[in-house]
């Protein structure tokens, strides 16, 4: 066993937004990892916070109209409860805004000034006119000078995914006012990345945590590594060591979050901060989206070495989270929100995390989607897993009231045994979803045998074979209950408590997995898992389909027609010269309009707003090349336009010709 405490942390959620699927795609993951090593004896301290800094903040504060400072405690109350529902229990959670990251962040970048590290250059930076200021990172979208995608001022999100350094984009535009930026001069302060060049090569390939980490990085420093400009003109931030009106760039005082987090904790708890720091004594592990390697690998070592501190063992970075089958996307409505989406509609949080960490491997993207999720818990959850767990127990309970005093079928030690090392093998090369297939497959072994031993026949003739089956069974799902744990705690507990044992199971070890069971009373058990019902799926995946159908009105408003296309449409004001109810239909007119040289039929669903009386001799607005159409059988050419729910008539504001062209 292991008795130097790991770090564990997880990449910090900006406060600008609520809780996605998307985010968690890394927290269950982590947490899962972190209560793993628990049970196997290891200590491990998890940090994590929220990421109050940068442009981001900055942007969604102004389109609210509040201060950076009051969006962030907002959204950072709302990640901490988030996370404590699904039971993503850190250590601590902190605040990147908070004093001590504040004085953290000064002292490393004096430290990496004073090392020579860091040096100053005048640059060409945008600047909107209209809006009289520098525009950093979100504050300016344009074109990737590398891969021509769209692009936002720090980052090509959208394309190749790479940094952005100021000045780089081309055809900077101002983000909030969408005028064509101009380029001025600012003196910046840059850090020396380049010259970390030999320290990554050596400290790359031994690096642990996720292939797919360490390869994207060793492909990047061999590429070319360019200096990070650490500085920006922003107010809201931490503020430059000797060039106060500038602060420094988020990703300089971000992932320093996780040493002031850590300092923070130990002044809690009376530990030492700098075990995991300031040298080789405890090691750290940060849990990220594959979205930031770069950041994590190269930018995040080389500012630790450089100031002097330790740098971290590994990095498991995850792959991204599709909804549908389709590229997660805010604004193109495939999103999953875990509170609104999620948890408020009473579904389970265990269930979450088990379908996070079983769907794919943890580096794969990952699809959500309800009916996958309905099926899996249907099957595997409720199925195979619930029904073995409450099998056991509810015979147990019924033929014997008790953990039978016999011991359990020889052949079963080693079987539980087998599956513990797999499982262990698995988390420890971060394949989370093996190690849930080993539990299941545990699971499943259970099943079979109670299946194939019968019990319920047996305790009819042979009780002392009963006893031992069940006595099996129950060993098994006293296995399977540690082993839960990790993957979804409350359900475990549950299954614990029904298996006569008054304390938290997360006190436990693996290793206890085999101990022999006191013949205690057993409570009458109940099914631990509910299956999800189709109505309930309906529900939810409308609610996603609504969603996406909504974004996708609003990017077609948005989108530009030429005045050509536009001319295309031959819209004319008409007099309407008769209007008759529809026969059998309460809301269509039958009406005639007279457009100049001719006289149209139109119906249109306007009877509940307007009497035929009232519409008769009104100059309306007619277009009149549409295709034309029939309603009830009747032949209609053209449509009156009219706004809003109650189907108000456009009109002229002055009488016009019948006839007269709209423009
Ligand atoms: N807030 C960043 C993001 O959401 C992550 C910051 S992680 C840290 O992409 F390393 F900087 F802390
Ligand atoms: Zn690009």
């Amino acid at each position: 066993m292991n008795h130097q405490p790991i770090l564990v942390t997880c990449g910090l959620p900006y406060t600008n937004g609520r809780c996605h699927l998307g985010h968690l795609r890394t927290y269950v993951p982590a947490d899962f990892f972190v209560r793993f090593l628990r049970r196997t004896g290891q200590e491990v301290v998890f940090i994590c916070g929220s990421d109050n800094h940068g442009t981001p903040i900055v942007v969604s504060a102004e389109e609210e109209g509040i201060l950076p400072r009051d969006l962030s405690l907002r959204y950072h109350k709302h990640f901490d409860e988030t996370f404590k529902q699904l039971s993503i229990n850190f250590d601590h959670f902190g605040m990147t805004d908070g004093e001590v990251n504040h004085r953290r962040t000064r002292s490393i970048v004096q430290r990496l000034i004073d090392k020579g590290y860091v040096y100053k250059k005048t640059i060409q930076q945008s600047y909107c006119a209209k809006c009289c200021r520098f525009l950093p990172d979100r504050y300016v979208e344009g074109n990737c000078p590398y891969c021509g995608v769209s692009a936002r001022g720090d980052e090509c999100d959208q394309g190749c995914g790479r940094h952005l350094e100021p000045g780089e984009i081309k055809n900077p535009r101002c983000r909030v006012c969408g005028q064509s930026a101009e380029l001025r001069e600012q003196e910046h302060y840059y850090f020396k990345l380049s010259e970390f060049r030999d320290f990554l090569l050596s400290y790359l390939p031994d690096l642990g945590g996720t292939v797919i980490a360490r390869n994207y990085a060793i492909g990047w420093v061999k590429e070319e590594l360019h200096d990070w400009c650490i500085t920006r003109t922003l107010d809201w931030g931490v503020r430059f060591p000797g060039a106060e009106h500038l602060v420094v760039y988020v990703w300089v005082d971000a992932p320093i979050g996780y040493i002031s987090f850590t300092e923070e904790w130990a002044e809690k708890t009376g530990e030492d901060w700098k075990a995991f720091w300031c040298g080789d004594i405890a090691p750290v592990t940060h849990f990220i989206g594959s979205d930031i390697i770069y950041h994590h690998t190269i930018f995040w070592p080389a500012m630790l070495k450089g100031a002097g501190y330790g740098v971290p063992e590994a990095i498991v970075a995850s792959g991204m989270l599709k909804v549908n089958d389709q590229k997660f996307s805010k604004s193109r409505g495939y999103v999953v929100w875990t509170g609104e989406d999620y948890l408020e509609k009473g579904m389970s949080p265990d269930y979450l995390r088990y379908y996070l960490l079983s769907y794919t491997n943890h580096t794969k993207d990952l699809n959500f989607a309800w009916k996958v999720f309905q099926e899996r818990m249907n099957n595997e959850v409720v199925g195979t897993l619930g029904n073995f767990i409450y099998r056991t127990l509810y015979f147990a309970y019924k033929f014997f009231g008790q953990i039978p005093e016999t011991s359990p079928d020889e052949t079963i030690s080693a079987e539980i045994q087998r599956s513990i090392d797999r499982i262990e093998t698995s988390v420890r090369a971060y394949e989370f979803k093996s190690a849930v297939d080993e539990l299941m497959a545990l699971a499943a072994y259970g099943n079979s045998y109670i299946q194939n031993n019968a019990p319920w026949q047996v305790v009819k003739t042979d009780r002392q074979a009963a006893e031992t089956i069940i006595r099996t069974c129950l060993q098994i799902v006293h296995a399977l209950t540690l082993l839960l744990e990790p993957v979804m705690p409350v359900s475990a507990q549950k299954v614990w408590s029904m298996l006569g044992n008054n304390d938290d199971v997360g006190t436990h070890r693996f290793s206890e997995a085999l101990d022999p069971l006191p013949p205690r009373t057993l409570p009458a058990p109940q099914p631990p898992f509910q299956k999800i019902e189709d109505e309930n799926v309906r529900e939810l995946e409308a609610t996603l389909q609504a969603r996406v159908e909504a974004a996708q009105m609003k990017a077609k408003s948005r989108e530009e027609v030429s005045i050509e296309d536009f001319g295309k449409i031959d819209i004319r004001v008409g007099t309407i010269t008769s209007a008759v109810p529809v026969k059998g239909s309460k809301k269509l007119l039958k009406l005639q309009v007279h457009v100049g040289e001719e006289e149209r039929q139109i119906v249109g669903g306007i009877a509940e707003f307007y009497s035929a009386e009232e519409l008769v001799g009104k100059e309306v607005v007619v277009v009149l090349n549409l295709k034309p159409v029939k309603i009830f059988g009747i032949e209609s050419r053209g449509m009156i336009l009219a706004a809003g729910d109650q189907a108000s008539l456009l009109v002229p504001l002055r009488p016009v010709e019948p006839g007269t062209k709209v423009r």
